[in-house]
């Protein structure tokens, strides 16, 4: 398989650093397209442990090269922090990443934006990660954005900036009532991003293309998750991007027919970290031995993850929006003390039975899951790296996952280091 994307199947968080880490070994290119820094890859490499927000989980791989795709948003302060902070542990990261001359920027005013317009919606907050992620996507469709390529021309920067501030201003004094943002200073702080950022912004389509045509791996790895984008998650409670597979299509500038398969990421129990509904969600002492066991802790913002049982409606749904050729199940683990599992294999409504995802918010809001229960296996199976030595339940549990998401699965993590995962089948073969 030359060319895959990796996608998240649930409300992110699934464990996509890992994957993508370990299948970076047999890739030449990993590309980034779509989100920003509010994604958090975690990746642990013998006793290290790293979070990449921005750049590309594939950077921790001596050699391979890097790409932050047009779809992305990026907060070049927070690029440039992450890119000093890899290389002060030793990590090469000039020239080996390229940043799309495409892509849009998040400038002051969408963080200070967001924080107001959370704050005036209360309640039917979305629970952002306060990056400035939707305010930079908002101006993007709104064509007012301000892209890469700006940083290096000085007088379209003034012009776009000028322009922008007077009616970012208007909404921060008269509406938010908060203090305006200045011209000149943020002026300042963005060309000299561009001078340190200069050497990596490039047409990076031209390059994907260029590699692809050289017979490269190109791995496409995906941020948050299927339930997360703004087209086919659970809105308003997503991100501003878009999450699934065709989001790598427009966020990298790849054609659909460059792409040979779609690996899910689909964690064994399913978790959420800020608002929206969330039928499995567990509230009790289950869902708190969960938390802790799992370490469910947002690695971007630090809050705790809401945690319940795996939704096979949610991963089913997203095997058919993502044209899933397989899945990854990952922290298997985590449940190894569990008396008995349970799996959501559809909802019910009113008293009636759905099997699928309703729309309406206020509907799935309401929703109960209709849940069938499985012997636990009440063994561990941290580090286990082959099928056969896992316990039966375990194999039933998973071959239970793989039915009703009718999707095959191929790997399985069984904790956070690169040795702990049980391959079925070679991704890239
Ligand atoms: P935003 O992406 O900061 O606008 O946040 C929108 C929603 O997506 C919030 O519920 C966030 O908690 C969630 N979200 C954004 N990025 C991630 C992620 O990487 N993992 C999990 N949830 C995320």
């Amino acid at each position: 398989m030359a060319n895959l994307i990796v996608v998240g199947t649930q409300w992110g968080d699934e464990g996509k650093g890992k994957i993508v880490d370990l299948l970076s070994e047999t890739a030449d290119l990993i590309v980034r397209f779509q989100g920003g820094h509010n994604a958090g890859h975690t990746v642990v490499i013998g006793q290290e442990r790293f979070v990449l927000h921005l750049v590309p989980s594939g950077i921790l791989h001596a050699g391979k090269s890097c790409v932050i795709g047009n779809g992305v948003v990026v907060d070049p302060g927070a690029l440039i922090e992450e890119r000093a902070g890899l290389e002060k542990r030793g990590i090469r990261v000039r020239g080996r990443l390229s940043v799309s001359d495409r892509a849009h920027l998040i400038m002051p005013y969408h963080r200070a934006i967001e924080k107001e317009s959370e704050k005036l919606k209360g309640a039917r907050k979305i629970g952002t990660t306060g990056r400035g992620i939707g305010p930079a996507y908002a101006d993007k469709m709104a064509r007012i954005g301000i892209r890469m390529a700006d940083l290096l021309n000085p007088d379209l920067l003034r012009q776009k900036l000028s322009l922008n501030l007077s009616e970012m201003n208007y909404f921060l004094e008269k509406l938010y009532k908060v203090k305006k943002i200045e011209l000149e200073p943020v002026l300042k702080e963005y060309l000299e991003y561009g001078e340190q950022l200069k050497d990596c912004i490039t047409d990076t389509a031209r390059l994907i293309h260029l590699a692809m045509e050289d017979g490269k791996h190109v791995l496409f790895e995906g941020a948050q998750g299927t339930h997360l984008d703004v087209d086919h998650g659970t809105y308003p409670y997503v991100t501003s991007s878009s999450a699934t597979a065709g989001g790598a299509c427009t966020g990298a500038g790849v054609g659909p027919t460059r792409i040979d398969g779609v690996l899910g990421i689909a964690k064994a129990y399913t978790t959420r970290v800020g608002s929206g509904p969330f039928p499995t969600e567990l509230k009790d002492d289950t869902g708190c031995r969960l938390q802790e066991i799992g370490k469910e802790f947002g690695a971007t913002t630090g809050r705790p993850r809401r945690c319940g049982w795996f939704d096979a409606l949610l991963v089913r749904t997203a095997a058919r929006i993502n044209g899933l050729t397989s899945l990854a199940v990952t922290k298997l683990d985590v449940l190894d003390e569990c008396r008995e599992v349970k799996i959501a294999v559809g909802y019910k409504l009113d008293g009636r039975p759905l099997d699928e995802i309703p729309t309406d918010i206020e509907k799935l809001e309401r929703c109960e899951p209709v849940y069938e229960t499985l012997p636990g296996w009440m063994r561990p199976t941290g580090g286990v790296t082959e099928y056969e030595k896992l316990p039966a339940p375990a194999r039933k549990y998973i071959e239970r996952l793989s039915d009703l998401t009718k999707t095959r699965i191929d790997l399985i993590s069984t904790g956070s280091k690169r040795s702990e995962t049980i391959l079925l089948r070679n991704l890239f073969a």
